[in-house]
């Protein structure tokens, strides 16, 4: 077939209820974790951080998110950093560390009706009791788990709707089971779990030869599905979620990526939830994956943020549906390439919302995009059944406008009218359509924040933060293996009463491949000339060991490789200086301990005032940014963290 230039292909779509309706809808969602995704955030001065908690989760404003996911902290590196445990150690419970427990709330106290979600990632070491394996001691598990969920109920009266069981990883029928009847035990029937946050197989198939663990598990949840599913998963019968999906770059065709999924995993995998990894990018850019979330918020200390296209693409489905709404059946792909999805709250309501995203402006991270082509269509829908006497509908319109790299977002248009139940629209590509009866939509809007800008260059930390701290971690240390807290040391009555305190004695279930050593990155990448000065002490007093390090190059998942200038003091007096966080390139090796001085190709140290070391010739990375650490899993404090940047 071929047209005549010029005209458009048109094309007619019934929508309508008369035979039935489609699946129950369960919300779009951010992902907070997976972790320390939100690190950054919650060291925003007000009132950018509250500006930034609007555009994520208020009604009516911005993205308004239906559904809030967060990490279980485990104390291991889970992506972009860690995130604390609510029980380091077997006999410890804090529900007040980290930064989820605040974010649930703030998103909460915007949307009261946001649904909320826990899914851990790594374990404290004692729940594998010593193996890297979270089920050999299942009843454990199930309690740590289910401690948190208490927990986030007694302290903060948040009621977790869902619960998953190890984020891409594993699982296992029994302790899935044995996790339903501790739920049950503990008054949480109604929290309902979701499975496996992996693979639609094996979990599908499991819960069709298996009808108790079928009876355990309500939500299958697939990552980055490339919006299908499989058979199996349809047979079973259960809701099907995209539990992790995006995980983009959100320029814009990170926007393209997210419009197309939020539509499409519904038409082609019968999805009725999307959660976006991440909920907003708040981490050191130059840890992986960065700027991967709904919008960019890394900057706390100048208060610049930026609300992302992403922001824009959710409001088109979040602001005109909510969760209990149901699909229609009527829902599909466009002739000329794009597809529409359709909602309705049961009560006259439709929202209608139509994607013409094409492949290369729309192509997410992962799985691989086959081929496919979308070109200018008219569009007629056909309103039927209930919504045959709809007489009006408001537009929103999202236009990417690759061409001229104009884009415009979540633009309100001229109401329609309709006349004969029907309306056309000329769509051409890379457009987002919302038709809906609703009327309460809003492109919220704030002042814009302040200008973007570096990492001060000169940055002091005394860590003299009294009694009840709001957050258990210091401003901008962003953990990549253990856990540094804020700690009120009592045994010191003199100038270190308060000090930040690496906390975690063994290795944890890992997600990722965590160090050996522990060690906490701040700063600006692109340091190059710089004197980092701080005050330690070794808690083990005779096999500790803590190092202050330089021109640090790699966190994340790439932590164990991180090389940059290391120096390190230990307990039985001497010290060392290396290349790299797992020494195995030592430059200087003798004698005891403190500050160090880098300058130009060449760095010096000193103990107390007096030079250790100097001229020692630098290698590879020329910059990073600076840290600090331990040699082991092992307690340890430091005071008066100081960095004076060329
Ligand atoms: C996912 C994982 C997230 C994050 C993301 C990055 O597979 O669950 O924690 O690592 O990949 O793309
Ligand atoms: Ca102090």
């Amino acid at each position: 077939l071929s047209l005549p230039l010029g005209f458009y292909s048109s094309q007619s779509y019934v929508l309508d209820d008369k035979q039935g309706l489609g699946r129950v809808f369960d919300g779009i969602g951010g992902l907070s974790g997976g972790g320390a995704t939100s690190r950054l955030l919650v060291n925003y001065a007000e009132p950018y951080r509250s500006q930034i908690l609007d555009y994520l989760f208020k009604p009516d404003f911005g993205a308004s998110l239906h559904i809030l996911k967060v990490e279980i902290g485990g104390d291991a590196q889970t992506t972009d950093g860690t995130e604390p445990s609510h029980m380091h150690y077997e006999n410890d419970e804090n529900y007040f560390r980290g930064y989820e427990w605040w974010l649930m709330k703030e998103a909460k106290k915007r949307n009261p009706n946001i649904t909320l979600i826990g899914l851990p990632w790594a374990f404290p070491g004692w729940v594998g009791h010593g193996k890297n394996w979270p089920y050999d001691f299942p009843d454990i598990t199930a309690a740590y788990v289910v401690n948190w969920i208490l927990g986030a109920k007694q302290y903060h009266d948040l009621d977790i709707q869902y619960v998953g069981i190890w984020n891409e990883r594993n699982f296992d029928s029994k302790y899935i089971k044995l996790l339903r009847y501790t739920l049950d035990k503990n008054g949480l029937e109604r929290v309902r779990i979701i499975a496996s946050d992996n693979l639609w197989e094996p979990i599908a198939l499991s819960l069709l030869l298996d009808p108790e663990l079928s009876r355990a598990v309500d939500v299958i949840g697939a990552h980055y599905p490339g919006t299908t599913t499989v058979s199996d998963a349809l047979k079973t019968q259960k809701k099907l979620w995209s539990s992790e999906d995006y995980s983009t770059f959100n320029d814009e065709v990170g926007g393209g990526c997210w419009a197309r999924i939020l539509n499409q995993n519904y038409v082609n995998g019968h999805m009725t939830a999307t959660i976006s990894w991440n909920l907003v990018a708040s981490y050191y850019e130059k840890l992986p994956f960065g700027r991967d979330g709904l919008m960019t918020a890394e900057e706390p200390w100048s208060g610049n943020y930026v609300v992302e296209s992403p922001v824009w693409i959710t409001a088109h489905t979040t602001q005109f549906s909510q969760p209990g709404w149901t699909y229609l059946q009527t829902v599909g792909q466009l002739a000329q390439g794009g597809s529409y999805i359709a909602l309705t709250d049961g009560k006259g309501n439709l929202t209608v919302v139509i994607e013409t995203m094409t492949h290369d402006h729309s192509v997410c991270i992962r799985p691989p995009l086959p081929v496919f082509n979308v070109t200018s269509q008219n569009a007629t829908f056909l309103l039927k059944g209930s919504f045959a006497s709809i007489k009006e509908l408001q537009v929103w319109r999202s236009q990417f406008n690759f061409r001229t790299k104009n884009p415009s977002f979540f633009e309100k248009l001229t109401p329609l009218k309709l006349l004969d139940g029907s309306f056309t629209l000329n769509l051409v590509e890379d457009e987002v359509y919302t038709l809906t009866t609703i009327t309460t939509g809003r492109k919220g809007s704030h002042p814009d924040p302040p200008p973007s800008a570096r990492f001060p260059k000169i940055y002091k930390d005394n860590f003299n933060v009294r009694k009840y701290p709001p957050f258990s971690e210091a401003p901008n240390f962003a953990d990549q293996t253990g856990v540094f807290e804020n700690y009120v040391n009592m045994t010191d009555p003199g100038p270190h009463t308060f000090t930040l305190r690496q906390v975690i004695t063994e290795r944890p279930v890992t997600w990722a491949t965590d160090a050996d050593q522990t060690i906490s990155v701040i700063g600006d990448y692109q340091w190059h000339n710089l004197m980092v000065t701080c005050d330690v002490f070794m808690e083990n007093t005779k096999t500790g060991g803590v190092f202050i390090a330089a021109r640090v190059d790699k966190g994340g998942q790439s932590v164990r490789s991180a090389k940059g200038i290391f120096f390190w003091v230990f307990a039985d007096g001497t010290y060392k200086v290396t290349s790299d966080l797992g020494q195995y390139v030592i430059l200087t090796a003798v004698f005891a301990y403190d500050p160090s001085l880098l300058q130009g190709q060449s760095a010096l140290g000193l103990l107390d005032g007096n030079p250790l070391w100097n001229n020692t010739v630098v290698p590879s990375p020329k910059n990073g940014w600076a840290a600090i650490g331990t040699h082991s899993f092992e307690l340890a404090q430091f005071d008066n963290f100081v960095v004076v940047a060329e």
